[in-house]
């Protein structure tokens, strides 16, 4: 094969295809808010199976991730990423056709099984194919597109929901066709990281597709880097080797920041912000889909701010600033619910208001430092399996939260604090809609409840969160190896 020149830019070009299946992932997370009222009407759906259908999609990301990772360090990264491109556009054309709610509730479980696979290989593929220097940026790029598909799906919602048009859902579910393709195609022509064809013995190409990405004085290095690396471990990739002595503080950490990353609460806002917001008295379904666009453009705003600041500041810094100030503003926003009526007016737009500075903190901290450091703190052989691990850990605890949020509430609230609301219920025995009042609760207690969820996260990090910030992925390897603690690590 004919040798293709050093390019700088490149790397970027292969992170930004890559990371398209950040886009897939988030548009297709947040794309089921919106077509929720639509197929619950077309169908005639009770609540218990929309949960059903929305839930579909977590266990299948529970499953992709769960039986893919051992086949991306068999097959290699890229193949496992075509084939979650694949499943994406099928999923997506699937579930848009879906004639009735057994074949809906099967096709958002398929494409739920390519949101799992990608969620883990493509960070993997990312991380394994820069270079040192600029890893966290280029990886943070897949939070950075998870976001802008978030906010994507958002806004197709809004164009496409037609209140006169039961069958609205289905355009909202095709949409996702084109970033499959999109994914499809461009990958078709991205190289193989040169990590994982060296596990493979193919030296050569690695080297050959080693030369195009980095830079030329720091080839040989790299090369010896990855050999060492494949020499110190030679047999086969084997599932229980995750679980080795040696390997239980990036085993820890990584299931560790995905449970804190989950369990502050996170998606309760990605998911359920139309109605945080009308509880905190935005009136109208309309206004509480305009409140999750306002979200959505301040994530996108500060995952892009993160990655400026997540190779400089590194790791550790970036982690603790921003749990503080996501634990600040979940006890604020509880305090803004707490409030709710002695505060009138200016309640909900403080209740809007912490919610912008709790998703600010929350992007340029947990959401992209979750994927990245699973990406990063495993050896080679296992690092397809070690990151699955970490990325079927935030989709279980996903699901955890995602399904208490409203027992929760429940749970915390003081008997006679519940915010009434009026609300378009579906009534199945007359198979009509109106307008009810509706006891939400009152999700003061929640809220606190994660924020002491984020305290604990702090104390937590201050052990485990390592500082990977410039550090090759081999000496992370090292430093385990040698029995050292994960704030201990350095260059
Ligand atoms: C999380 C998702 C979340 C998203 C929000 C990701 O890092 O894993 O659960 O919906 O960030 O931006």
């Amino acid at each position: 094969m004919k040798e293709k020149p050093y390019n700088k830019n490149l790397v970027i070009i292969i992170a930004a295809v890559a990371a398209t299946g950040g886009l897939l992932f988030g548009f297709d997370t947040g794309v089921i808010s919106g077509a929720i009222p639509f197929f619950q009407q077309d169908f005639q759906l009770s609540n218990s199976m929309v949960e059903n259908i929305t839930t579909a999609g977590l266990v299948g990301a529970v499953i992709g991730a769960m039986f893919t990772g051992r086949l991306s360090d068999i097959f290699g990264r890229k193949k496992t990423i075509l084939a979650a491109a694949i499943i994406f556009v099928i999923g997506a054309a699937w579930s848009g056709w879906a004639p009735n709610p057994t074949l809906l509730i099967i096709s958002r479980l398929f494409i739920g099984l390519a949101i799992g696979i990608s969620s883990f290989s493509v960070p993997l593929y990312i991380a394994e194919i820069s270079p040192t220097h600029i890893r966290g940026r280029l990886v943070s790029l897949f939070q950075l597109l998870i976001t802008i598909g978030i906010l994507v799906s958002y806004l197709s919602d809004l164009a496409f929901a037609n209140n006169n048009n039961v069958e609205s859902w289905r355009p909202m579910f095709y949409a996702g066709i084109v970033p499959g393709f999109i994914l499809l195609i461009g990958m078709f022509f991205l190289p193989e990281t040169p990590r994982w064809l060296m596990s493979k013995g193919r030296e050569e190409e690695s080297r050959r597709i080693l030369k195009r990405i980095e830079e030329p004085s720091l080839i040989e290095e790299s090369m010896k880097r990855m050999k060492d690396e494949v020499e110190k471990a030679k047999e086969k990739p084997n599932f229980r080797e995750v679980f080795r002595p040696w390997l239980r503080k990036a085993l820890i950490i990584s299931v560790g920041i995905m449970f804190f990353q989950q369990f502050v609460g996170i998606n309760t806002v990605i998911y359920y912000s139309p109605k945080i917001f009308m509880i905190a008295g935005f009136e109208g379904a309309r206004a509480g889909i305009w409140g999750a666009v306002s979200v959505g453009i301040v994530n996108v705003l500060f995952t892009i701010l993160s990655l400026f600041m997540i190779d400089k500041l590194g790791r550790r810094k970036l982690y603790f600033i921003g749990l503080i100030g996501i634990v600040i503003s979940l006890f604020g926003l509880g305090l803004a619910f707490e409030f709710h009526s002695s505060l009138g007016e200016m309640g909900k737009w403080l209740a809007i208001g912490f919610v912008w500075i709790y998703i600010a903190f929350f992007a340029i901290s947990l959401g992209p430092l979750g994927w990245l450091i699973i990406s990063e703190i495993f050896p080679l052989r296992i690092r397809g399996i070690g990151s699955s691990i970490g990325s079927l850990s935030n989709w279980l605890f996903n699901g955890i939260v995602a399904f208490t949020f409203f027992k929760i509430v429940k749970l915390f609230t003081a008997s006679g604090s519940g915010i009434i609301t009026n609300e378009k219920i579906y009534d199945a025995a007359t198979n009509s809609f109106s307008m009810q009042p509706v006891n939400n609760g009152n999700p003061a207690g929640a809220f606190w409840f994660y924020a002491v969820i984020g305290i604990i996260g702090i104390i937590w990090g201050y052990f485990y969160i390592p500082e990977t910030k410039g550090i090759a992925l081999e000496k992370i390897e090292e430093h385990w190896r040698l029995g050292g603690k994960p704030r201990e690590l350095r260059k």
